[in-house]
């Protein structure tokens, strides 16, 4: 689905601020997986995605979706890319600009040249996925809470129904419950799409409980990608990288060192429960 080769992408090239952001990114992520995305600040996870549907141009390297090289193809390919991947940028509600939130969940498929009933249809099933009513589409998004900005935000590329959907820090600044929620309705729209999500996060525990896998970024390297068991068994490495593993992942690995015959591989609360519940039925007598 997304293979790059050498993707390297340098800022300001020949300025006093050149700096290198991404260096040598050779990743393969598949058709319909759903892939978090981690690394400390500034370690280029920003830079790597935007160059998914062809925001940035690679300054040396390749990057290829569904086997075409976008930039050594013609535009109509990044231009078709810009619809097949779909980018949600880090606070997107930033950018709602129209006077309805119809107009604003509308505008891309208008864009692609859809027919008004087809773009009808995508507003509407777009706002099902982000869960918000259907009262809420004649309003001004500047009327709405960010929480519902955010999600109208969301649906707006969405409804360009893309192979891939990339989100960078959905839900960053929203409360526990706005975060729970957003992220329940990203994990719906992958299993009933099954379409490829990318998900930026600082959350380990939003990774954990949401993803299949998980690709590290390190210094604008990629340090790691992989299942989020084998990632989360890297405990050390993670941290080393000034990053972490769940909180619930910690215990349990507390917990085997002080001798209790329990998995490491623990990374959500519902494994936890499940894995002292096997602990507690089978030698609960001893642990107890
Ligand atoms: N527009 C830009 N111009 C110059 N340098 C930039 C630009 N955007 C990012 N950088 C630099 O490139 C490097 C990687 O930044 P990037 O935003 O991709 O990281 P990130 O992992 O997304 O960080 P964060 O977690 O803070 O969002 C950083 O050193 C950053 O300062
Ligand atoms: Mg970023």
């Amino acid at each position: 689905m997304i293979k790059t080769e050498h993707l390297t992408y340098t800022y300001g090239i020949g300025t006093p601020f050149e700096i290198t952001a991404i260096e040598d990114i050779n990743i393969h992520i598949e058709k319909g997986d759903y892939v978090g995305v981690i690394g400390h600040t500034g370690s280029g996870k920003s830079t790597l995605i935007s160059h998914f549907n062809a925001i940035l141009k690679p300054t040396s390297g390749r990057i290829l979706i569904d086997g075409h090289d976008l930039w050594s193809e013609e535009k109509k390919t990044r231009i078709q890319t810009r619809f097949d991947v779909g980018l949600v940028f880090q606070y997107p509600e930033h950018q709602l600009f129209e006077e309805t939130v119809y107009k604003d969940i509308a505008f891309g498929p208008k864009n692609m040249g859809l027919s008004g009933e087809e773009i009808d249809k995508r507003v509407k099933k777009a706002l099902d996925f982000v869960g918000l009513s259907r009262s809420i589409l004649e309003k001004s998004p500047f009327d709405l809470s960010g929480g519902q900005k955010r999600r109208v935000a969301i649906a707006g590329v969405m409804a360009l129904e893309p192979k891939v959907l990339i989100l960078d820090e959905p839900a960053a600044g929203l409360d526990p419950r706005g975060r729970d929620e957003i992220l329940s309705r990203i994990r719906d729209y992958h299993r009933e799409t099954r379409s490829t999500v990318l998900l930026v996060s600082h959350s380990m525990e939003d990774i954990s409980r949401n993803t299949n896998s998980i690709l590290v970024m390190n210094h604008g390297r990629c340090a790691m990608h992989a299942s989020v068991s084998e990632v989360f068994d890297r405990t050390e490495e993670l941290i080393q990288m000034g990053l972490d593993v769940p909180h619930i992942t910690k215990v349990f690995i507390a917990l085997q060192e002080k001798g209790y015959p329990v998995s490491r591989n623990v990374y959500t609360i519902e494994q936890g429960k499940a894995e002292l519940m096997r602990l507690l039925g089978k030698d609960g007598d001893q642990h107890a």
